[in-house]
């Protein structure tokens, strides 16, 4: 059966993983807080898309730009002038809509009142504040509504320190802000929120091949994190969904819970940023090939994703119900062993006789490879349930038999098969499991 979203927010707030911004005020609308679960879950996501982008690539390095840039990007970008959804409210309730998401011409969603739509106004998504006491024109700065700009002021920077040759690319993971008229479905679409961006600059006349290098690539990564493939795929924009800069785009969508939604764009900017910041600034962006004697502004190849939106989805993914012989019903999170937020419980059979100590030793060891949790209360069934549900893949048991051999009791998730393994085998046995 399909997991609903309330179940999804539910065992968020109840287990720790999403809490729901200044709850004790009644909750700020669209903004979340991630819980002692939540945060180990994103900084895992967050860090197997930089093994994967960064660390096991030779041609693509990193960066950290600052949220606060000068206001002159945001007008070379285009987001002053562009980024913005045509909004109306309802002359009766107030209820405030993307004009382009309902029909104008229908009673309001939310009251019936009929011809009760205000005209349509362009509403720029950007967070303005100033930076300095003085509140004018002048001081005028953005939260960024998304990393990418950062990248290309700094594309310069990159390229001379780091000696790169194109094809090469950027990697960025951050917080980006947009003021979304409609914020819904929880943590899927926030007015404050974080992406994982890279932008790969290439030869103009290799855009096409890029674009589908990157294509297939992404849709590997999900696989890699072991997403179910029957619930992703592409959705190729036509001309009407083109953002300002793309000549060329396609989604990676999942099916969430509340339907098919866009996970990660793929986009072909071709040399519009470089060349927008060359004329705004003065500066000159373009890059000069060596060994062909070419002089040109390269083409960027942008692979960008939610990185909080991928909580969402890999939280909805993983979520599993089973009947199990004795008629119990279990609850279980199917993390990849390499995003689970624990990756292994330690519990001794009782708190008693040595067993508590041996566990809490054990323990202590695993930390040093592995995120480690000790449970030493409840029942063993009931210990081995609660880590189901958080998703941990791995639990080890220290029982009476440990005491005389030093042989421990490893629980595999999935399979809820158990094996013993000599204490000292332990780190090797799970590195393997999460290998395979
Ligand atoms: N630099 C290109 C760019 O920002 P985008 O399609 O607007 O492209 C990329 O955003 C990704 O960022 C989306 O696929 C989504 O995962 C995430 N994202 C965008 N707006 C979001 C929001 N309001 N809340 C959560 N995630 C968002």
């Amino acid at each position: 059966a399909q997991v609903t979203l309330d179940t999804i927010v539910s065992l968020c707030k109840r287990r720790g993983f999403v809490f729901q911004s200044s709850e004790v005020y009644g909750g700020l609308s669209s903004a979340w807080d991630y819980g002692p679960l939540g945060v180990e879950l994103k900084n895992n996501i967050e860090r197997f898309w930089w093994n994967e982008m960064v660390r096991k690539r030779r041609n693509i390095v990193g960066l950290d730009a600052a949220i606060l840039m000068h206001p002159k990007v945001w007008e070379a970008s285009g987001h002053v002038e562009n980024f913005h959804d045509p909004l109306v409210d309802c002359k009766e309730c107030k209820a405030r809509f993307r004009a382009d998401q309902i029909d104008l011409s229908a009673p309001c969603p939310e009251c019936g009142a009929k011809d009760s739509f205000t005209e349509p106004r362009q509403f720029n998504l950007m967070f303005k504040t100033h930076l300095g006491p003085v509140e004018d024109e002048s001081t005028v700065v953005y939260l960024r509504p998304e990393t990418a700009q950062g990248i290309y002021v700094n594309y310069k920077n990159c390229l001379q320190s780091s000696r790169l040759k194109v094809p090469f690319g950027i990697a960025q993971v951050g917080k980006a802000f947009r003021n979304e008229i409609v914020t819904k479905n929880f943590i899927f679409r926030t007015c404050e929120f974080e992406q994982m961006e890279m932008q790969f600059f290439v030869h103009p006349s290799e855009d096409k091949k890029w674009f589908d290098y990157w294509k297939a690539e992404r849709m590997e990564y999900y696989r890699k994190m072991g997403i179910r493939p029957e619930k992703l795929r592409f959705h190729q924009h036509g001309p009407d969904e083109l953002a300002h800069y793309a000549k060329e785009a396609v989604d990676i969508q999942y099916e969430f819970p509340f339907g098919w939604r866009e996970l990660e764009g793929v986009h072909n900017r071709t040399d519009y940023d470089l060349s927008r910041h060359s004329q705004f600034s003065g500066k000159d962006l373009s890059y000069f090939d060596d060994e062909t004697r070419e002089r040109y502004i390269p083409y960027i190849i942008e692979t960008s994703a939610g990185l909080t939106r991928s909580v969402l989805m890999v939280l909805s993914d993983a979520y599993d119900e089973e009947e199990l012989e004795n008629g119990e019903k279990r609850t279980v999170l199917r993390f990849h062993p390499l995003i689970a937020p624990i990756t292994v419980a330690v519990f001794p059979l009782m708190r008693r006789d040595g067993l508590d100590t041996y566990a809490q030793n054990l323990e202590e060891e695993l930390r040093d490879h592995f995120n480690t949790f000790y449970d030493e209360s409840g029942a063993i069934g009931r210990r081995y349930r609660r880590q189901d549900e958080v998703g941990t893949p791995y639990c080890i048991t220290v029982d009476y038999q440990t005491l005389e051999d030093d042989t421990v009791t490893l629980r595999y998730r999935d399979s809820m098969e158990q094996v013993r393994v000599h204490r000292n085998e332990v780190v090797s046995a799970i590195q393997q499991a999460i290998r395979e």
